[in-house]
């Protein structure tokens, strides 16, 4: 049975009510349920018996079996990088197994033994992310199919189906060679499944497949043809053969196509994990993501993953902008299992060779990188790659070890001077970061929202999707909070609500089953909840509520109806909201909108701000109302700028009294993070701006975790300057 296919009863955030899912849908996360109190206050460190942080990157030594004495040179260089753990084999498929079932792994043994005998890990890795050419020559099957039905060439990566029963075979037989052989080895500390799971195929193993799933979701073909809305433009189905999920313009066969290639993937990846927890169960297992890759829901593998990992290439260059965003994506992967300390499985040391201008590290910026993703409860910081090739795609790509190959690059002195560093966190590891803010990211309403045609059309995103900007749209709303040194948890529609105090849902356009219930449960009982335009749109197959936005009961409680949006010119920069005299939140001034504005009437709501201009000058911008002992605020446009934001969450901090990280004024570019647990609290202050800025500390004593230098009274940070430090 599958994950999403599981009849579950979960307890509800009430504690008293349990919702049940229906066959074919999750209705709420078990792991989130439950208050405060019954969370770990400190977790145990990635590998049981090291506790330390996790240093090192990926290494393909497979790469360098024809260049004697680079292995040695490796064991050496690693010793002085202050690395411990290393991800091999990620791609050697065709080392480790050069013809049908004849396995090499002599090799690989050298790299193991060498690790162990260094005291150092490995994240041993599946090899399923480049299959060998001997397989896609033998058994096409593995090679996928692309939407416009052809066959895929052998070459690149990341291109075989996940559904070929050759494949999976294939992968089960390699994992299980591997996790037999190196099942007790003292080098085995971790497995990284694959490498960045992505994509689609249309092969008939996968189209059969996807029918059978369909059919575990809608339990009829009228029922599928109801949730589809097929009676438009004479689409109805007849028999389930008939479906193909690349027919457009049906938005709710797409939205479930996105949905079955996530559940195909996670299921591929159990396909993968079997063979490895049936010989070594304590292992821990992971995958490394792609901050908030479009093609797969990634909250699905939180239940396949021991830990969550991801690889992240941020372009810093000195904007502190994108050390925010970067922030958010962390917080996310700490979220996604309440909370556990997470890894940072790829970064560069350097710069990448794939970016339009790939700027090098200033110094103090690599330093600055790493210990922003340990602040936010990384457990692992981590590199592609230790060593740079010498040849083909990756050649120019940023690495430990570069062509030079000693240790005398600025770079490795970067990498030794931060693994020294964090030789002395050990303190750190284990601890966490329980804010009481949220801010939700849910991919199926994200996907919903995109392949929903208007109210206008998507921007497009990095990943190619027409998706609206949705994870824009959430930084913007997670920056001030990034800004005033708060916490913030990156949740779903289905996590629990229980332990914050302000849940804020930007353009949350579907309402999956017991989504409202839950959270009007929660505000009745104090919840403070942000929802804004484009809010309880569609139920979860993208049919539109009937009886006016916010639909689904959102309505009632937030007071008021959004009868109409209207979609901005770029040419359109004169409307504004305008911050109602006196409201209670203290926002001040005119601000500029962009994209979106809603016609909103008040219904019972009270109105915090309005529309400047138009034929609806003077309607809600902005609304709170009362319901039981909490409130909805509905934000009824896009903020064009900064400020908007930055005023409204202020006003929710003075409101709900939330606690910041350190209460001193912080200057822009300057932000604090906090990571507690085992009844220490550790500081992590970072100054992004390319300047020397000062924080007043006044009379707080604050103890630097690396030095031991006490910090009171006014500091100074350098640009980019990190400290952690102690709060007694
Ligand atoms: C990652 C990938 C690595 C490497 C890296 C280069 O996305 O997992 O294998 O290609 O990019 O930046």
């Amino acid at each position: 049975m599958t994950d999403i296919g599981r009849r579950r009863f979960v307890q509800g955030a009430l504690g008293t009510t349990a919702f049940l899912a229906l066959p074919g849908r999750v209705v709420a996360r078990p792991q989130a349920a439950g208050a405060a109190g019954s969370l770990p206050d400190r977790y145990p460190p990635i590998f049981a018996r090291f506790p330390h942080l996790l240093h090192g990157g990926d290494w393909n030594p497979d790469q360098w079996r024809d260049e004697p004495g680079i292995l040695e040179q490796d064991f050496a260089l690693m010793e002085k990088a202050g690395c411990n753990t290393f991800s091999v084999g990620i791609f050697a498929w065709a080392a480790l197994e050069p013809e049908e079932g004849r396995f090499e792994m002599g090799w690989l043994d050298d790299v193991m033994n060498g690790l162990a005998k260094r005291g150092f890990h490995a994240f041993l890795a599946t090899p399923s992310g480049a299959k060998p050419r001997w397989m896609s020559e033998k058994y096409e099957e593995v090679r996928r199919i692309d939407a416009q039905g052809r066959r895929e060439l052998h070459g690149s990566r990341h291109n075989h189906c996940f559904t070929s029963p050759v494949y999976r075979e294939k992968v089960r037989t390699i994992n299980a060679r591997l996790a037999e052989r190196y099942k007790g080895h003292p080098a085995l500390s971790g497995w990284h499944i694959s490498n960045e799971y992505s994509g689609a195929c249309y092969c008939t193993y996968c189209l059969a497949a996807f029918r059978a799933w369909l059919k575990t979701r809608h339990p009829s073909l009228d029922a599928l043809n109801r949730a589809y809305w097929a009676a438009f433009w004479a689409q109805k189905f007849q028999s389930w053969e008939q479906i193909d999920p690349r027919e457009a313009p049906m938005d709710g066969l797409q939205l479930d196509w996105d949905r079955f290639v996530t559940h195909q993937t996670v299921d591929f990846m159990k396909n993968e994990v079997a063979p490895l927890k049936a010989a070594t169960p304590d292992v821990p297992v992971t995958t490394n993501m792609m901050t908030f890759f479009g093609g797969l829901d990634y909250w699905r593998f939180a239940e396949v993953c021991d830990r969550m990992a991801w690889d992240a290439y941020p372009q810093l260059y000195g904007d502190w902008r994108v050390a925010a965003s970067l922030s958010m994506a962390h917080d996310f992967y700490r979220t996604m299992k309440g909370g556990l300390p997470f890894l940072l499985m790829e970064s560069t040391p350097s710069n990448t060779n794939w970016q339009p201008t790939p700027r090098l590290k200033r110094p103090g910026q690599h330093r600055q990188e790493m210990l922003l993703a340990v602040g936010h409860g990384a457990d692992a910081t981590m590199y592609f790659q230790w060593r740079k090739s010498r040849g083909a795609f990756e050649k120019m790509h940023g690495a430990v070890v570069d062509h030079e190959g000693s240790d005398r690059t600025r770079v490795f002195q970067d990498v030794a001077a931060h693994g020294a560093l964090l030789r002395k966190l050990d303190a750190v590891v284990g601890t966490t970061v329980r804010p009481e803010v949220a801010i939700v990211n849910d991919w199926e309403s994200r996907w919903a929202l995109g392949l929903t045609q208007g109210p206008r059309q998507g921007q497009g995103g990095w990943d190619g999707r027409f998706d609206k900007e949705y994870i824009r749209t959430l930084t913007e709303h997670y920056r001030p909070f990034w800004k005033l040194g708060i916490g913030v948890d990156v949740i779903e529609s289905l996590s629990s609500f229980d332990r914050y105090k302000l849940v804020v849902a930007p353009m949350l356009f579907m309402l999956k089953p017991g989504v409202v219930e839950r959270l009007l449960a929660w505000v009745k009982r104090g919840g403070t909840l942000v929802l804004t335009y484009l809010s309880g749109i569609v139920d979860e197959t993208n049919i539109v509520f009937r009886g006016g936005w916010p639909g689904g009961g959102l309505r009632e409680a937030a007071g008021i109806w959004a009868e109409e949006i209207d979609s901005l010119l770029a040419t359109d920069t004169d409307q504004r909201i305008v911050a109602a005299a006196g409201n209670p939140i203290g926002l001040a001034g005119e601000h500029p909108v962009r994209e979106y504005c809603e016609r909103v009437h008040p219904e019972g709501a009270s109105v915090l701000a309005t529309f400047k201009n138009d034929f609806y000058a003077g309607m809600p911008a902005l609304t709170v109302n009362r319901h039981g002992a909490g409130r909805l605020y509905y934000l009824a446009a896009r903020p064009a700028e900064e400020a908007f934001h930055d005023g409204f969450a202020r006003g929710l901090v003075r409101e709900l009294a939330l606690t910041r990280n350190l209460d001193v004024e912080l200057p822009e570019g300057v932000t604090v993070q906090k990571r507690a647990g085992g009844g220490r609290i550790f500081l992590f202050l970072h100054n992004f701006a390319p300047r020397e800025q000062a924080l007043d500390l006044g009379g707080l004593r604050l103890v630097d975790v690396a030095d031991g230098t006490v910090l009171t009274g006014r500091v100074t940070l350098p640009a980019y300057a990190s400290r952690v430090v102690e709060k007694a």
